[in-house]
């Protein structure tokens, strides 16, 4: 994929997410070792699913927004460490139950716990992460951030829960879409940038709302890309098959946009429907997305989220922080993995 501008930043290349992070390079070095930390405990089963799942190669995208957020003003690096920590168990958590739910044997190029041991042990090191994310937060002593961090917890359920459908028409399909992803990605970078504004900032701070704003926009068009990219990028890129979301009847703004265009196409309508009958077809069908204008349109709405996350930062103080989120709503479109 080509790069973009989106935010109205001067264009220029592509940041990534490494030296978007530089301003917090050192906090994220110890929020990594707080993470792999939770490994190391007697319980040599859990102790084990914790260490493959913990140092397998995620983004660390949530924690270094919970760090970012938190550099506006002064934390002490335990605290924000801390925070950032819980929020990257939070996401694993939800993960490993994600996929017991897609029944998913693989995830970042690695098997998944469910598929190496089964559902009962992926079940419990999920909610051993869960737990251990709620400890931390609890750690810090503050009410409204744990508050924050729970209604976080009820969205990303509820959007979990949503399967948007074709049975209305697109647009309402659009807009379940849309409410899916906010709940179950956008509500944590939401969170993450909530609660690193407020780590033992003044409750009436006004960045704190818009910081969640930011969070917000952000984790949708990330999600929009991350479902373009199901289409676009390579196996070795995604960490699972190319397609998957198609082939497994998972309706995503790609074939929304696709469908516009090609309504009478049955591959893909029947696929959505999870109709057996079509999974020849599936290769076929995910190319001739892969190949459409619905790729680009999707990343133009993806770009208008981008650009609604940029706008909230508009009061912030000028400096490398501040620089950096504005390169996150550049890198979430741009990004090619
Ligand atoms: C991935 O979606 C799923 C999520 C980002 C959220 C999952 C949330 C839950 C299971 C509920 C909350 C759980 C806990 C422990 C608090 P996907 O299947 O579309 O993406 P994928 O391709 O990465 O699997
Ligand atoms: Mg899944």
């Amino acid at each position: 994929m080509s790069s973009r501008a989106v935010t109205g930043q001067p264009a220029g290349e592509s940041p990534n997410a490494r030296s978007l992070f530089a301003p917090v390079a050192a906090d994220l070095v110890a929020a990594d070792a707080a993470i792999r930390a939770v490994a190391n405990l007697d319980n040599a089963l859990l102790s084990q699913t914790l260490r493959v799942i913990l140092t397998s190669s995620g983004k660390r995208l949530r924690p270094a927004l919970t760090l970012l957020t938190a550099r506006l003003h002064e934390t002490t690096l335990q605290r924000r460490v801390e925070l950032a920590a819980a929020a990257e168990l939070l996401h694993t958590a939800s993960l490993i139950h994600d996929d017991v739910i897609d029944v998913s044997d693989a995830r970042r190029g690695r098997p998944t716990i469910n598929a190496t041991f089964n559902n009962t042990l992926a079940v419990l090191t999920g909610d051993y992460l869960f737990g251990k994310s709620g400890e931390l937060v609890a750690g810090l002593g503050s009410p409204p951030i744990m508050g924050v961090f729970s209604r976080a917890v009820m969205e990303l359920v509820q959007g979990e829960m949503l399967r948007p459908s074709l049975n209305g028409d697109l647009s309402s399909t659009e807009r379940d879409y849309l409410a899916k992803i906010k709940g179950k990605t956008a509500s944590l970078f939401a969170m993450c940038c909530q609660t690193g504004a407020m780590l033992d900032a003044d409750v009436h701070d006004p960045n704190v709302a818009r910081l969640r704003d930011y969070g917000m926009n952000l984790g949708i068009a990330f999600q929009v890309v991350d479902d373009v990219l199901d289409y676009t990028a390579s196996e070795a890129e995604l960490g699972k098959p190319v397609g998957s979301d198609l082939r497994h009847g998972t309706v995503t703004l790609p074939a929304i946009y696709y469908l516009r265009r090609h309504p009478q196409d049955d591959r893909v309508r029947g696929l959505l429907a999870q109709d057996d009958n079509y999974l020849e077809a599936a290769g076929a069908a995910v190319e001739a997305i892969r190949c459409s204008e619905a790729i680009e349109q999707a990343i133009d709405r993806a770009r208008e989220f981008a650009l609604a996350a940029a706008v909230q930062l508009e009061g912030l103080p000028p400096g490398p922080v501040t620089d950096a989120l504005y390169g996150l709503t550049r890198y979430v479109v741009d990004r090619t993995e």
